[in-house]
């Protein structure tokens, strides 16, 4: 829980010193910073022979499913995989639970790529349509003797008091502390529907020649849930995997090829911005390493899409991005502040209710606040307090091979509701259109018990103080 102070209304102080106490609780009221000391494994990634990463048995079984939102409403599902050795069947084999009937896609698009020495497998992506909502399908992959088989669930109808819970991941990587964060994340009570990834997957570019075997492992390691659940995602910088040192020219090589979103569908040039409807969310995806300026691509379908979202049909508008904008320790300090600038007056205008971002590997959660008024000359350029404006989360702590972000700013700034550097995971439970129960589970803990947590309540419907 975020507290609201650190010096308590009731101390038994002189007068005086309340009096002083006051003055320094104002500068200083910055929620609270977690003195938690957590356990410190190695930050390495596991083996190529860990069982994690284990290649399904048989010549040229796919391998590294995954699916994600593929339309944007929810009546579509892009099923994704790789085929190690050759194309292979190109067709998913489906069936909902209720009618048992067999359907088959193959509206499918093969590619794959080279980077360096690396050459890819080849890579499917295929779209299922027209599915019907909240139903359980399920689906085959590969053909004879590597048949695989897998299941999902798709999203309800959306509409506006429809319940639904998110998870929260970001900066995932593949070492034991992926692995603690990945299985917490699939024994956590609230059963997680989709989860919401915020950046850098696999961290490949932090081996020599960026090792795209890397990014083939990290697609096994995470396939246990993915394959069965949509993740939403977003674009970090280790997706970006830029090297001209060895003749790697084409930012976002590998990641465009494995990961496909459904774009087009919400009129984006761009498969790095994005949004999608899920039950009673609106989710906009931003990309924090493409251009945002005014006048950009980026810029323009952001100032477009905002006004779209409707909601009296989704309240919930959740806005993802890698780089946070707003960001107390000492690692990526201010890297968002230019976003910031472009898009937080956005953000308020159209009650955004939360923005979740990566990147800095650790835990923070901010209160209502905007830093909007500054004009060049007035000197307003402190963050203020803000009813309309969202609650910034970052949750880059999935514990990857470049370590915990442990070094915060002090003192804690006014606007930091609460921060930890520790690895973890977080759900986002929405219940109706007024209120959403968010909870972050710190590793060290096992799933039962909630390091942080607070009500929100909806900016659209019930802009009051979220309460904790
Ligand atoms: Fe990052």
């Amino acid at each position: 829980m975020g507290s609201r102070s650190s010096f308590a209304p009731g101390s038994s102080a002189l007068a005086c010193c309340l009096a002083a106490l006051a003055i320094f609780a104002v500068l200083c009221d910055g929620g609270t910073t977690s003195p938690f000391v957590r356990t410190i494994w190695p930050s390495v990634d596991m083996p190529f022979d860990s069982d994690v990463f284990a290649t399904p048995p048989g010549y040229n079984a796919p391998q590294q499913v995954h699916i994600t939102q593929g339309d944007h409403v929810g009546k579509a599902v892009i099923v994704s995989w790789v085929t190690p050795d050759e194309p292979g069947s190109n067709r998913v084999r489906y069936w909902s639970e209720k009618s048992q009937k067999k359907r088959y896609s193959e509206d499918t698009v093969v590619t794959s790529y080279k980077y360096y020495n690396y050459t890819s497998g080849y890579i499917h992506h295929c779209t299922i349509k027209d599915l019907e909502p909240d139903t359980k399908y399920h689906y085959v992959v590969g053909s004879g003797h590597v048949e695989r088989q897998f299941w999902f669930v798709t999203p309800p109808e959306v509409g506006p008091d429809v319940p639904y819970t998110f998870g929260l991941i970001g900066d995932l990587g593949q070492t034991h502390d992926s692995n603690v964060t990945l299985t917490h994340y699939e024994q956590n009570p609230y059963k997680p529907k989709a989860l919401l990834f915020l950046g850098d997957l696999s961290y490949a570019d932090d081996h020599p020649l960026h090792n795209n075997m890397r990014w083939d492992s990290w697609g096994r390691f995470v396939e246990r849930s993915v394959a069965y659940q949509h993740w939403i995602w977003v674009a970090g910088n280790h997706e970006i995997d830029y090297c001209p040192e060895i003749g790697e020219y084409t930012p976002f090589k590998p990641y465009l090829h494995r990961y496909e979103v459904p774009y087009k569908e919400s009129n984006s040039s761009s498969p790095l911005w994005y949004s999608v409807k899920r039950a009673s969310a609106y989710i906009i995806v931003l990309s924090s390493y493409s251009a945002y300026a005014i006048y950009t691509p980026q810029y323009q379908w952001l100032k477009e899409e905002l006004p779209k979202v409707n909601r009296s049909e989704t309240p919930w508008l959740i806005v993802l991005m890698h780089s946070p904008l707003y960001n107390s320790y000492n690692y990526h300090y201010m890297e968002g502040e230019s976003m910031r600038v472009v898009f937080e007056p956005w953000f308020v205008e159209h009650k955004v209710d939360v923005v979740i971002a990566g990147h800095v590997h650790a835990y923070e959660r901010t209160k209502r606040i905007s830093n909007i008024a500054y004009n060049i000359t007035n000197g307003l350029a402190t963050p203020d307090s803000n009813p309309n404006a969202p609650v910034y989360i970052t949750i880059g702590d999935g514990g990857n091979i470049e370590g915990l972000a442990n070094n915060m700013t002090e003192p804690q700034p006014d606007y930091s509701a609460y921060r930890e550097a520790s690895f973890g995971h977080a759900i986002f439970d929405i219940k109706n259109r007024t209120h959403a129960y968010y909870a972050w589970n710190r590793n060290d803990d096992g799933i039962a018990v909630e390091a942080d947590s607070a009500w929100f309540h909806n900016r659209y419907w019930y802009s009051v103080e979220d309460s904790s």
